[in-house]
């Protein structure tokens, strides 16, 4: 009989896929391990096929702001299925998904709908280039976009110039199209803008960064992306992969949602140009983008993705314009309906977001406490993430055997951490750069059991 547990499919799986995974983080290499393998999850558990049962702060990345096989979507699928898997062709789902979109987000007015996040924010980045006829980009530093070549790019040594690739058979030449700065620095982005400010197609930026741990915007540094990029008739991307419909219904783009500025937008010598003024911001609405990319929660669990904006600029995607983008299974009937069943659910419950909220902060506000200062914990919405930098820990008298060594990085921190959790039923991301993601589906009981188990780890000696 062939076994059936994780060891077993991992040695079987090192053989035949690279790192025995379709997706390198899930390779659980940071955290010393080898992955669980997966055979089923309800709600806020997940299970492995060695029959360990999980409370789960990954939702599949993201996606899972449900919690997993909810009834609704778990029928919205099933029928889908019944109906044929996909046809190559257009369906109504797909005009209501689009409309529903318009809705939610207003300043997706028009929008297409693409099978990943790397593909949305691929194209949205394309339509920019192609809007402005211009090639350059700027980025940010510990933003992930996605694997597509140009956004696979890290600052190198100057400023301006030498952004080198972050992988292997990404051309030097496409890494010279996008610039690097740190997240949060508007000296940085000025700069860049006051040299090649004309030759910049777009600014890409996720509102609330979610792949560096969660970090928030500073105050002023959205709006401040906002008018630069007003200025010198760059477009604004926000990507929403992961915010969208997480931070609220209208994702970054939902009043209140992001910390506002205190009234001190940085100023921007010279006149603004006279692009889109309703875009503008004030400091009672929230930044709006020019093209947003939507994944994760927008397919409901099923591969769906979407990228838009203001109606003149996805004009130019074809076969309106002249940007090339096509998809075999964009659109993709069954992935639509899982994602609009998702939506749907998530605009009918006016509670929801303050539902969500409400634990991810007790959440965060316990592991925060009993770690007397010696973490990072970051919390927006749904949305959190637990570092241990090192010069805290050392700060604080160590219990903790792991925290207590000054020779440990924050690695090798979050390493047992991780562990810790984990063989006490608690599964979170492998990663220390990876968020926490709840769901509707956490109920207080597992909150507050994943409390308890949290703060046992800062209390071992
Ligand atoms: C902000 C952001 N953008 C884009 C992506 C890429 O999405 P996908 O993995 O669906 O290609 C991710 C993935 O985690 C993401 O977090």
């Amino acid at each position: 009989m062939v076994e059936l547990n994780s060891q077993a499919l991992f040695d079987r799986a090192k053989r035949v896929m690279p790192g025995g995974v379709n997706s390198p983080v899930r390779a659980c290499t940071a955290v010393g391990r080898i992955p669980r393998f997966i055979s089923r999850a309800d709600g806020d558990r997940i299970v492995d096929v060695d029959g360990n049962e999980y409370i789960d702060y990954v939702c599949s990345w993201g996606p899972g702001i449900l919690g997993h096989a909810h009834p609704k979507v778990l029928e919205a699928v099933k029928k889908a299925c019944d109906e044929g898997l996909t046809y190559g062709a257009p369906t109504a789902r797909e005009v209501e998904m689009a409309e529903l979109i318009r809705e939610l987000v207003p300043s997706m007015e028009v929008s297409r709908m693409v099978s990943s996040g790397t593909e949305a924010v691929m194209s949205a980045v394309r339509v920019a280039r192609g809007f402005t006829g211009r090639d350059d980009i700027l980025k940010f530093e510990g933003c992930y976009h996605g694997h597509s070549d140009g956004l696979l790019v890290k600052a190198g040594s100057g400023l301006l110039t030498g952004s080198v690739p972050t992988s292997a058979g990404v051309p030097e030449d496409y890494a010279q199209h996008t610039i690097v700065v740190p997240y949060n620095d508007i000296e940085a982005v000025r700069q860049v803008f006051a040299e090649r400010g004309q030759t910049l197609a777009a600014v890409v930026v996720e509102p609330v960064a979610a792949n560096m741990g969660v970090v928030l915007p500073k105050p002023g540094f959205l709006e401040f992306l906002r008018e630069i990029t007003l200025k010198y008739g760059t477009l604004l991307i926000f990507d929403e992969v992961i915010t969208g419909f997480r931070l609220g219904l209208s994702g970054a783009q939902t009043p209140g949602s992001v910390p506002k500025t205190s009234g001190s937008v940085p100023k921007i010598s010279g006149s603004v140009p006279k692009t889109s003024t309703s875009l503008k911001c004030s400091n009672n609405s929230p930044v709006i983008p020019d093209l947003t990319t939507l994944g994760k929660i927008v397919g409901g669990g099923m591969p769906a993705a979407v990228y838009g904006g203001r109606e003149e600029i996805m004009r130019q995607v074809a076969p309106d314009g002249k940007v090339y983008q096509a998809g075999t299974l964009s659109g993709n009937p069954i992935a639509t309906a899982a994602g609009l069943a998702t939506l749907k659910l998530l605009k009918s419950d006016p509670d929801i977001y303050a539902r969500l909220e409400a634990k991810t902060r007790r959440l965060a506000e316990t592991i925060r406490t009993a770690s007397k200062g010696r973490t990072v914990v970051t919390q927006i919405a749904s949305l959190m993430s637990v570092d241990f930098p090192q010069d805290l820990a050392l700060s604080k008298p160590q219990t903790n055997q792991i925290l207590k060594n000054s020779s440990h990085s924050p690695d090798l921190r979050f390493a047992a951490w991780y562990n810790h959790l984990l063989s006490h039923g608690v599964y979170v991301a492998p990663s220390r750069f990876e968020a926490m993601f709840v769901s509707d589906a956490h109920t207080d009981e597992d909150i507050a059991r994943t409390c308890e188990v949290a703060a046992s780890f800062f209390a071992v000696g």
